[in-house]
C-alpha cells in the first residue's frame, strides 16, 4: 500500500525518483507525487493517476535537484485526487513528508493541531503528521528530533520520509509497521519501500526495523531508536537484477510471470529434493524439523491467494503427515482469541512478507508461544524476519498485482514441507520418492500447459461478455476453484465465485442458465466421476461449461465443448497444473476487455494496512 522512494547524492534526483516510483507502482497507483529541495526552496509536484501521468506533467519544468522524495498512493483517507496526493507539506511549504501506513489517532491529533492554529487542506491522515512535525520544528528542534517527537504521539503504522528546506543535506525516515529500506551507494544514498526501487543503483541495503528513525546524508546515514539511542546496523547484499523486474518483452508483468512458472518452480525446488531418499531438504527448517513434525496441530494463516495456497496445504499435510491442520484468514485470526500453545506450529504464507494482517497474526502467535514458520517470497521482508524460522519460495520479484507464479511456488514449498514432515512420521521411502519424483517433473508439465496459451485465448474470447462465473472443484481442486475465481474478479471485474463442486446443489445451481459460464476443474482423481455428474447437471440446465481436465479424461471430451487439457501428476500436486489455465483464462478475458491487468482498480499488491 503506497510506495515511497527518496534520493540524496550528486545526481539529479528526479529521474531516479520517477524510475523508483514506476517500480513501486504495484503498491498503489491512485496518484503520485515528488518533492524536491532546490534553489533553497521546497517544491512539490503531484498528479492524480499513474506515475506516467506525473512524469509527463513534470517534464516541462526541467526539474533538477540532488535531494528528493516520491510517493505513489493507494488511497486510505481521502479520495484519490491531487490535493490528497503526497508529498504533504507544512503551512510555509518548507517541510515535505511522504507516508505509507495509517495514522489511527489522526482525528485527535488534528483537533489538537487545529487548536494550535493549523489549517488542513487535504483529507489525509498524513497532513496531520506533517503539521505535527512542523509543530515541533517550531519549538526549535531539528528535523530528526521533530520527527521523533511527532512519532511518539502517533498511533498506527508508518513508513515515512521527510525533507526540510532548512536542513537540505538530509532525508529523515522512520518506520513502524510499513517497510522501509535504505540503499547504500557511493556518494549517494536512497530510501524506498522495497528493494525493487533501489536495485538499479545499489545492492547494499539496510532494513529499518519498527520504531527506528534514520538521518540519510549523501555520504553516510545514522540510525537511532525513536528514543534517540544510536544503533549499529548491518549492511546486507541483496541478490537479483534489474532484468528480473522489467517486462522482458511481454505486454504485461502478469503474462510474463505466468510464462515464467517453469523457471520459478525450478528455483523453488532447486537443491531441496533428495530423490534417492525420497526426502526434502529445507535449510531454513534445520533444527526445527522435529518440533514441526511433533506438532499437535498446524495452523496456516494468510490472506488472498496465499490463503488459497494454505488450503491446498491443509489437504497435503493431513493426507501425508497425519497432523490436523486449520487454515485461517490472518485478518480473522488476529482479532479472535486463538487458542494456541507451544505444541502448535503456525505457518504464515505471504508473497510480499509485508501484509499487515498476516504480520499481526504472526505477532499474536509468537506471543502465545507457538512455533512460527514463514513461507515468504520477498527476501528480508518483515514476516520473513519476524518468524522463528522459514522457507523462502524463491519465485523472484512478482510485480503483477494478481499473484500467479508466487502461488505455484508456494505450493511447491508447501509440498516440500509436507514431504519433510511426512517422512519424519509414517511415510515410507518409496512413497517419499514418488512424491519427490512428481515434484521434479512439474516444470516440464507446466510448460506443456503454457504451450496451449493460444487455445486458452480462444476460449477466453467466447466469454468476454459474461457478467458472472462459477468455478467448481472438489478435494484438492476446491482451493483451485477459489483461486481461479479470484484471478478473474481481480483483473476482469467479472463477478466470480468458487465453490466445492458438491455444494453446487445447495444453492449455486439456482443461478445456472444459458448466461452462466461454469468452470469445472476435473482431473481424473478419486472424485472425478462425481464431478462429471455435476457437469451433467449443469449441462442439463443450459449452463456454458469450461473444463480443465487431464488428457485421459474419458467422458469430459464428449460432454464439454471448451476443454483445456493438462498433464497428470499425483493429486496433491495437481493444483500446480490446473491453476495455470485459469490464470491464462483470467488474463485473456481481462486483456480482451481492454483492462489494465497489472494494475487493477482499487487493488494493491502489498496490503500494509488493515
Ligand atoms: C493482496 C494481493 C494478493 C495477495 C494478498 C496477500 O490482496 O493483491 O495478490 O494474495 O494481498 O498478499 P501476500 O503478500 O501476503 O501474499
Amino acid at each position: 500500500m503506497c510506495g515511497i522512494v527518496g534520493y540524496i547524492g550528486n545526481k539529479n534526483s528526479v529521474p531516479i525518483l520517477i524510475d523508483g516510483l514506476k517500480r513501486l507502482e504495484y503498491r498503489g497507483y491512485d496518484s503520485a507525487g515528488v518533492g524536491i529541495l532546490s534553489n533553497e526552496s521546497a517544491e512539490v509536484y503531484k498528479k492524480e493517476g499513474k506515475v506516467s501521468d506525473l512524469e509527463s506533467h513534470i517534464s516541462e519544468f526541467k526539474l533538477n535537484s540532488k535531494v528528493g522524495i516520491g510517493h505513489t498512493r493507494w488511497a486510505t483517507h481521502g479520495i484519490p485526487n491531487e490535493v490528497n496526493a503526497h508529498p504533504h507539506f507544512n503551512p510555509e511549504k518548507t517541510l515535505l513528508v511522504i507516508h505509507n501506513g495509517i495514522i489511527e489517532n489522526y482525528t485527535v491529533l488534528k483537533k489538537n493541531l487545529r487548536d494550535e492554529g493549523y489549517e488542513f487542506i487535504s483529507d489525509t491522515d498524513t497532513e496531520v503528521l506533517v503539521n505535527l512535525i512542523d509543530f515541533y520544528l517550531k519549538k526549535e528542534l531539528n528535523l530528526c528530533n521533530a520527527v521523533r517527537f511527532a512519532l511518539s504521539k502517533v498511533e498506527g503504522t508508518y513508513g515515512i520520509a521527510a525533507i526540510y528546506k532548512n536542513e537540505p543535506d538530509k532525508i529523515v525516515v522512520a518506520r513502524k509497521g510499513s517497510p522501509l529500506v535504505i540503499g547504500v551507494g557511493e556518494e549517494e544514498n536512497l530510501i524506498a519501500s522495497d528493494v525493487n526501487a533501489l536495485i538499479a543503483h545499489t545492492k547494499r541495503v539496510v532494513y529499518l526495523e519498527d520504531n527506528e528513525v534514520a538521518e540519510i546524508y549523501k555520504d553516510r546515514f545514522i540510525v537511532k531508536t525513536l528514543n534517540d539511542e544510536k544503533l549499529q546496523k548491518h549492511i546486507e547484499e541483496i541478490e537479483g537484477s534489474i532484468e528480473e523486474i522489467t517486462k522482458g518483452g511481454f505486454p504485461h508483468f502478469m503474462l510474463k510471470e505466468i510464462m515464467e512458472q517453469p523457471e520459478s518452480i525450478k528455483n523453488s525446488l532447486r537443491g531441496r529434493v533428495i530423490l534417492k531418499d525420497g526426502l526434502a531438504k529445507l535449510g531454513g527448517l534445520i533444527g526445527y524439523e522435529d518440533r514441526i513434525a511433533g506438532s499437535k496441530r498446524i495452523i496456516i494463516c494468510a490472506c488472498g491467494t496465499s490463503w488459497h495456497a494454505g488450503l491446498v496445504a491443509e489437504y497435503m499435510i493431513e493426507q501425508y503427515a497425519d497432523i490436523p491442520v486449520e487454515v485461517e484468514y490472518a485478518s480473522e485470526f488476529r482479532y479472535r482469541n486463538p487458542i494456541l500453545s507451544k505444541d502448535d506450529t503456525v505457518i504464515f504464507i505471504s508473497q510480499s512478507g509485508e501484509t499487515a494482517d498476516t504480520l499481526a497474526a504472526l505477532k499474536e502467535a509468537k506471543r502465545k508461544g507457538a512455533l512460527c514458520v514463514g513461507v515468504v517470497n520477498v527476501v528480508g521482508s518483515t514476516i520473513a524476519r519476524e518468524s522463528h524460522t522459514g522457507v523462502y519460495i524463491h519465485a523472484g520479484p512478482e510485480i503483477g498485482v494478481a499473484s500467479t507464479k508466487a502461488f505455484t511456488s508456494q505450493l511447491i514449498v508447501l509440498s516440500l514441507i509436507t514431504l519433510l514432515i511426512a517422512r519424519k512420521k509414517n511415510l515410507s521411502v518409496v512413497e517419499g520418492r514418488e512424491i519427490a519424483q512428481a515434484i521434479l517433473e512439474l516444470p516440464e508439465k507446466v510448460q506443456e500447459i503454457l504451450n496451449q496459451n493460444e487455445l486458452v485465448e480462444k476460449v477466453a474470447e467466447k466469454f468476454v461478455d459474461a457478467h458472472n462465473f462459477l468455478y467448481l472443484g472438489r478435494g484438492y481442486q476446491f482451493p483451485v476453484a477459489l483461486e481461479g475465481a479470484l484471478k478473474l474478479k481481480e483483473i476482469s471485474y467479472i463477478h466470480a465465485e468458487g465453490y466445492p463442486a458438491a455444494e453446487m446443489k445447495h444453492g449455486p445451481i439456482a443461478l445456472i442458465d444459458e448466461n452462466m459460464p461454469v468452470v469445472f476443474i476435473a482431473p481424473t482423481d478419486s472424485v472425478y466421476e462425481k464431478v462429471v455428474s455435476n457437469i451433467e447437471e449443469v449441462k442439463a440446465r443450459g449452463g456454458r461449461i469450461i473444463a480443465v481436465a487431464n488428457n485421459d479424461n474419458g467422458k469430459i471430451d464428449d460432454l464439454v465443448e471448451n476443454t483445456i487439457k493438462v498433464p497428470s501428476t499425483i493429486p496433491m500436486l495437481m493444483p500446480v497444473l490446473t491453476v495455470i489455465p485459469l490464470q491464462l483464462l483470467a488474463y485473456h478475458i481481462a486483456v480482451k476487455k481492454g483492462l489494465n491487468v497489472d494494475q487493477p482498480r482499487n487493488l494493491a499488491k502489498s496490503v500494509t494496512v488493515e
